[in-house]
């Protein structure tokens, strides 16, 4: 009898004790063989709660790091080592802490799509999900500068009405998105809801039904009584919707709205990882505990 890649991979992930997380915007094969898939901040929590010795990461790579921060013992597999997140790298260390002096008594949120080090001079992390619970935790007078997603940033101030201190990152993928694309989608698919990222600028907000992370994105269409919908974000979400909803049906908003690094992990690549235990993810201290503490900062609010 032949092995399929499948059948080899969950072999091989009971020999290592591992267990596989995937985001969203996964390829559906590897959504398939993950143990569990998510958005950031389900994936996050997920990581804090994994009784295996190994975790195999599918995502990007600030992601496999927050894996790695939250456990100091285990051994965090990312297995595309390239799969990086450009708005990450938007920012680093250095500029932040350049950007904290112009600004001295701010706060600092900063979205989990953040290096290690950015996020080891942050106060608190936020993902989509939870950016505005997170930010509403704070004073309405305290200052508080958001990086390095201005549009999270700016939808996150919107929502309590207040002005933030923003860093000009973006996400190249939800640029692409445009009110055009919402205009000629909603007149292909009269009455369909459109739900967007936050990530999406503003005029793609504003004209959207709906703005929600993934995990949010999944959640509302349950409770909804449309069977069509508009999904304004990475097109890898869509294999979950309709997986979830065989009854329902789900249009992307742009077909190209695709994320390069977040389809570099394919089931040859997780194979491969778990045969190899490369590439392993690691986060030296003092960066490791200060961006922990901005991680669980985020855990204990929302
Ligand atoms: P969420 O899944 O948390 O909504 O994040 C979107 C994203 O772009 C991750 O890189
Ligand atoms: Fe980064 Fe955007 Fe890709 Fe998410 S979708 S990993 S924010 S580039």
């Amino acid at each position: 009898m032949t092995m399929t890649l499948q059948d080899e991979i969950q072999r091989l992930k009971r020999e290592r004790g591992a267990v596989i997380l995937a985001h969203n915007y996964q390829l559906g094969e590897v959504q398939d063989i993950a143990d569990f898939t998510g958005d950031s901040l389900e994936l996050a929590r997920k990581a804090t709660d994994i009784q295996a010795d190994v975790i195999v990461f599918c995502g990007v790579h600030f992601m496999a790091e927050t894996a790695a921060i939250l456990n100091p013992g285990k051994t965090v597999l990312l297995p595309a080592e390239d799969a990086g997140c450009p708005m990450a790298d938007m920012i680093s260390g250095e500029q932040l802490r350049a950007l904290k002096a112009q600004h001295p008594g701010a706060k600092v949120l900063c979205y989990v799509n953040s290096t290690a080090e950015v996020k080891s001079e942050s106060d608190c992390c936020v993902t989509s999900a939870n950016a505005v619970q997170v930010a509403r935790s704070y004073a309405p007078d305290q200052p508080i500068i958001f990086v390095p997603d201005r549009h999270l940033g700016s939808y996150t101030a919107e929502q309590l009405g207040r002005t933030f201190i923003l860093w000009p990152g973006f996400c190249p993928t939800h640029a692409r998105l445009t009110q055009t694309h919402i205009q000629t989608a909603r007149a292909q698919h009269p009455g369909a809801p459109v739900l967007v990222h936050p990530e999406c600028p503003k005029p793609v907000r504003d004209a959207a039904d709906a703005v929600l992370s993934t995990g949010g994105m999944c959640r509302h269409v349950q409770g909804r009584g449309e069977s069509t919908f508009i999904i304004g974000t990475e097109t890898g979400i869509l294999h979950r919707l309709q997986l979830e909803n065989p009854a329902k049906t789900f249009y992307p908003l742009l077909e190209q709205a695709v994320c390069p690094n977040m389809k570099k992990i394919t089931l040859e690549k997780i194979l491969w990882s778990l045969r190899e235990m490369h590439a392993v993810i690691t986060v030296p201290e003092p960066i490791a505990g200060k961006a922990r503490h901005a991680i669980e900062a985020m855990l204990a609010i929302h």
